[in-house]
């Protein structure tokens, strides 16, 4: 949402001088990228950047969660030089917002897109018209710029996606466990209009399928209402509900052997799992 936001100002500021790029990371959410194709129709120039490789080989065998942000936000900046080069543009535009910034700053984490990026780029500026708003004031420049409700009024969803969503490496079997799963939670508790809601594939755990018992994986949900994001507070999702997610994400996927529901509130837990 943020760097849709950004994008939307910046086109609005420089027109055809600006190269709208989607870097398609892999990490995104469920028919993500074909959602910012059809937002983003009315911009000619949108480049779609396939790079769903490149990242899953800058995070093998990464697990510690600062280290793959970094790669993350080494890997953007990266794609978007590249991108650079082809067009002749010397500054990028990012959707970064304050939160981003002073949790960055602090001891928390580095953001991809702040404290991710790597001490040497090729750009010779870098704008971020948003640096110093907060998430509901971001939606309303989205609402002013008439962007569409599934951008201005989606829920929040982190730059390094589903990355630190997945705990240890990020594999393919485990990114496709935690788009699926997401997509689910996402539907399932539309209706509770959580600031976000999310599944994370946090280990592995004995199960049974059929008659086998198998080694499968433990998807957390976790739903909260939060202003910022800077403090959060678990939601009270009732027991059916609950056991609808449960029957779908393990009967959607046979690798997955247990759901959990996470009680717990921000602090002192973040609302991402790593
Ligand atoms: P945490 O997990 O720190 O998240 O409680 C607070 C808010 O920030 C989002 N988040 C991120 N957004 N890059 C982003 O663009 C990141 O590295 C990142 N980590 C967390 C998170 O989704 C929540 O809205």
């Amino acid at each position: 949402m943020d760097s849709s936001t950004a994008a939307a100002l910046a086109y609005e500021a420089v027109g055809d001088q600006l190269a709208p790029v989607y870097v398609d990371t892999g990490l995104m959410r469920k028919g993500e990228t074909e959602g910012i194709r059809e937002t983003f129709a009315y911009m000619d120039s949108l480049r779609i950047v396939d790079a769903r490789e490149r990242f899953l080989d800058e995070l093998a065998g990464i697990t510690d969660p600062e280290a793959k942000r970094h790669a993350i936000g080494e890997q953007f900046i990266r794609e978007f030089e590249t991108v650079a080069r082809e067009v002749d543009a010397d500054s990028l535009v990012q959707g970064t917002i304050y939160p981003d910034r002073i949790e960055s700053e602090g001891t928390i984490k580095s953001h991809h897109n702040v404290g991710g990026l790597p001490d040497v780029m090729d750009f010779e500026g870098v704008v971020e018209p948003m640096r110093d708003l907060y998430k509901d004031e971001v939606r309303e420049v989205a609402r002013a710029l008439d962007l569409e409700e599934v951008v201005s009024e989606r829920m929040p969803f982190p730059g390094p996606g589903l990355a630190v969503r997945i705990i240890g490496e990020v594999t393919e079997e485990k990114l496709a466990v935690a788009r699926e799963a997401n997509h689910v939670v996402e539907e399932e508790l539309e209706e509770y209009d959580p600031w976000q809601a999310l599944a994370a594939v946090i280990g592995k755990a004995t199960g049974v399928k059929g008659d086998n018992r198998v080694h499968g994986w433990v998807v957390a949900v976790r739903s909260v209402e939060s202003r910022d994001g800077m403090t959060a507070r678990a939601q009270d999702i009732d027991w059916e509900t609950l056991q609808r997610i449960q029957s779908r994400v393990t009967g959607e996927n046979e690798n997955v052997a247990r759901v959990l529901y996470d009680v717990t509130h921000k602090p002192p837990a973040t609302i991402e799992y790593e």
